[in-house]
């Protein structure tokens, strides 16, 4: 599988192939770690972190994954940039991309990202957009495989907004051959366009992909349920009304009792107990969630690896 040089922006970057091969290059990593192996492909390589927005997990994922595999990390604020002073994003990537061997950015805008990296040399991996979550996701098909033993034809339902990482999750589970079924509050599905790409994706796959509002319905026959905030990085302003619409789209005791006996949650975290989910549920025994963003590391060395 060649992804050496390329750029992550999208879930759609990816072909099916080189997605499954990611899925398993993060599970092949993480049984290496166990063992006590070392992997250094990164030795005198120097991977760029750029996070315009707070992060934990994905930042320090990062970094721990470049150290571990043998590299060095600079991490940027874009406050102490020039960029905050006004250089134009194609002059900053120019000059970032032709020393760093690889940039991982988080960004309020899709558009700054690919502009980034029509510019610079070195391959830019999106650490979180406002569109998507592509690394998230690579690791989470990893979680439902190490759960399940197998990814197509599993059912896994989003429940909440239809934002960020449902979208890479759309794209991901139409390459990936996962079924998904989608339930948000009526104006808060997610954009038309991922869901047109991963229908299209799904007819390559047979992944059956649906939007049903009720969630009661949505999580009847789910292997996974997966839920994320309802109030994304920047969408502060819209608490108060985003509260009130998704009533009824906790994930909680009660909704889970509708679920099989077997079905397990996920939460990308960080997670907001009595809004989103319940504290029983996050710290409950169908909760992989602490599972989940353990392998967000092995995830990102999965990328690194890959692409350098
Ligand atoms: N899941 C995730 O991306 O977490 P952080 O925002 O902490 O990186
Ligand atoms: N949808 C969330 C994910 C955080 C990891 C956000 O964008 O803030």
């Amino acid at each position: 599988m060649n992804l050496k040089g390329r750029d992550l922006l999208s879930i759609a970057d990816l072909s099916r192939e080189e997605l499954l091969f990611l899925v398993e290059e993060t599970g092949r990593l993480k049984d290496l770690q166990r063992r006590g192996e070392f992997f250094r492909p990164l030795k005198n390589r120097v991977v760029g972190l750029l996070f315009e927005k707070p992060s934990t997990r994905t930042r320090c994922g990062f970094q721990t994954a470049v150290y571990q595999l043998g590299g060095e990390a600079v991490y940027m604020r874009p406050e102490e940039l020039q960029a905050s002073r006004g250089e134009p994003v194609k002059d900053t990537a120019r000059v970032l991309g032709s020393y760093l061997d690889c940039i991982v950015i988080r960004t309020y805008s899709q558009g700054y990202l690919e502009e980034f990296a029509r510019y610079s040399d070195a391959p830019v991996v999106n650490a979180l957009s406002d569109q998507e979550h592509p690394t998230q996701v690579i690791s989470d098909l990893y979680t439902m495989l190490e759960a399940k033993g197998r990814l197509e034809g599993l059912n896994l339902t989003w429940i909440g907004d239809g934002n960020n990482v449902c979208n890479s999750l759309l794209l991901a589970c139409g390459l990936a051959g996962v079924n998904l079924k989608v339930s948000c509050p009526e104006g808060y599905d997610p954009d038309r366009r991922f869901v047109e790409k991963a229908l299209n994706f799904a007819k390559e796959s047979g992944a059956e992909i649906e939007l049903v509002r009720d969630p009661r319905e949505a999580v009847a026959d789910a292997d996974f349920v997966y839920t994320d905030t309802w109030i994304s990085i920047g969408q502060e302003k819209e608490a108060e009304a985003k509260i009130k619409a998704f009533k009824g789209y906790q994930v909680n005791d009660e909704l889970l009792a509708l679920a099989k006996d077997d079905t397990l949650v996920m939460h990308c975290l960080p997670a907001y107990r009595g809004k989103e989910i319940t504290d029983s549920v996050l710290e409950g025994e169908r909760s992989i969630a602490w599972e989940q963003s353990k392998n967000k590391l092995h995830g990102a060395k999965a990328v690194l690896a890959s692409i350098l």
